[in-house]
């Protein structure tokens, strides 16, 4: 069996880590040659920081294809990452192209293979945020319109799926891959020298992420997000990992940004890990992030409006804010004063979930 897999941008690695920990360990018990895994690196994030540092420190093989893609506009990208992928799935012949989560390289690959006749899994489908206005999302619906199988991490993806269409023995329920990824190395992460060299203590800090255009591209909504967070800078340092975006758009529209918020580069996997993890409240607009803190019983309050990872609301450890500079200071305030926010890990989020989308596709 071949199993081609596309990856392209940061929060593709931590996914795609899992299959790849999969495949190998199946072929170390049924036999080297069982499983045939080639790897795709599409070029969407391309700094060393926002790759090749999670390629060594998650020990993925190395990509046997980089597109080189790079930055652009969307049409851009996706056309680009399309003709150029072509020709390798016309040369590869995989008997499966496995795409994960929902950045462009997602639905570009997911095309081409679909034009070609190719079958496709999705890992991390049916997730919805139910607002058309996010990239991700359009990507997120294409996929799975076109996908033939679809893993799910959590059960609200089967019903937006059905809803959609899709036909339920297409679905399976098989956990997070990106959860595999973080209980994989957690105790690894512990020996990460991150606070020691930020100066900050455990649970006296807060952590700040922020890259969606809905938040950084308006210069008034990413200015009232920093003021928030520099009035709760008096209180507890902000740690603040930007995202190559973020640090353009705080650039260009010349936001203050106070001295208790420390801005830093984007951080490899195991410092991150270790900084979320020890961490008093983290504030994000990331998926992943959000899924991350629940595992590690993090306060997370999350700066959007919705979320497409709703159990992590209704069972972890997540909390949706919106951008309302008051509304974050009172969120985080809270927490600050009355302790955590109390949650319990979602099904299936056990460490074993790449393990099951290899049995499956082996069982097809
Ligand atoms: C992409 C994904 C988003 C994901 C995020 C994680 C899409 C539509 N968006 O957003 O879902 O949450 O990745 O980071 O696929 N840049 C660099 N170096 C890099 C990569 C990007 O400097 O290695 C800069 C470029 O100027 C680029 C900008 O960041 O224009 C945005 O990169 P892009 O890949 O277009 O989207 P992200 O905002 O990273």
């Amino acid at each position: 069996m071949k199993i081609l897999s596309v990856v392209g941008a940061r929060p593709n690695f931590m996914k795609i880590a899992s299959i790849a920990n999969a495949v190998i360990a199946c072929n170390a018990e049924k036999g080297k040659s069982e499983i045939e895994h080639v790897i795709v690196h599409t070029g969407q994030h391309y700094d060393e920081r926002m790759s090749k540092l999670f390629f060594d420190e998650l020990g993925i093989p190395k990509p046997h294809y980089n597109l080189e893609v790079g930055a652009g506009s969307h049409a851009f990208q996706t056309s680009e990452i399309m003709r150029k992928i072509e020709p390798v799935f016309i040369d590869e012949k995989p008997d499966f192209v496995l795409v994960v989560g929902d950045v462009n390289s997602t639905i570009s690959a997911a095309l081409v293979a679909s034009k070609l006749g190719l079958r496709i899994v999705h890992v991390e489908a049916g997730l919805r945020s139910f607002d058309r206005a996010m990239p991700e999302e359009i990507n997120r619906v294409l996929t799975d319109a076109i996908s033939d199988m679809l893993f799910i991490t959590e059960r609200s993806a089967e019903e937006n799926l059905r809803k959609e269409g899709i036909s339920p023995d297409k679905i399976h329920f098989v956990g997070n891959v990106m959860i595999d990824t973080l209980l994989n190395h957690i105790e690894k992460a512990k020996a990460s020298r991150i606070l020691e060299g930020l100066g900050i203590s455990r649970k006296g800090y807060v952590v700040l992420t922020l890259h969606r255009p809905s938040n950084v591209d308006d210069p008034v909504v990413l200015a009232g997000i920093i003021e928030a967070l520099n009035s709760l800078s008096e209180k507890m340092p902000v740690i603040f990992p930007m995202h190559p975006r973020t640090r353009k758009k705080v650039e260009e529209a010349r936001i203050r940004v106070s001295e208790g918020i420390k801005i830093i580069e984007p951080l490899g996997y195991l410092d991150f890990l270790k900084l979320v993890s020890e961490a008093k409240i983290v504030l994000t607009d990331s998926g992943g992030i959000q899924e991350e803190t629940t595992v590690l019983k993090v306060p997370c309050l999350t700066l959007r409006e919705n979320t497409e990872r709703p159990v992590t609301v209704t069972e972890g450890t997540n909390r949706l804010i919106g951008m309302d500079r008051k509304r974050i200071v009172q969120a985080a305030l809270e927490i600050m004063e009355s302790g955590d926010i109390a949650g319990r890990i979602p099904e299936l989020w056990d460490g074993h979930a790449g393990k099951r989308i290899i049995e499956i596709l082996r069982s097809c």
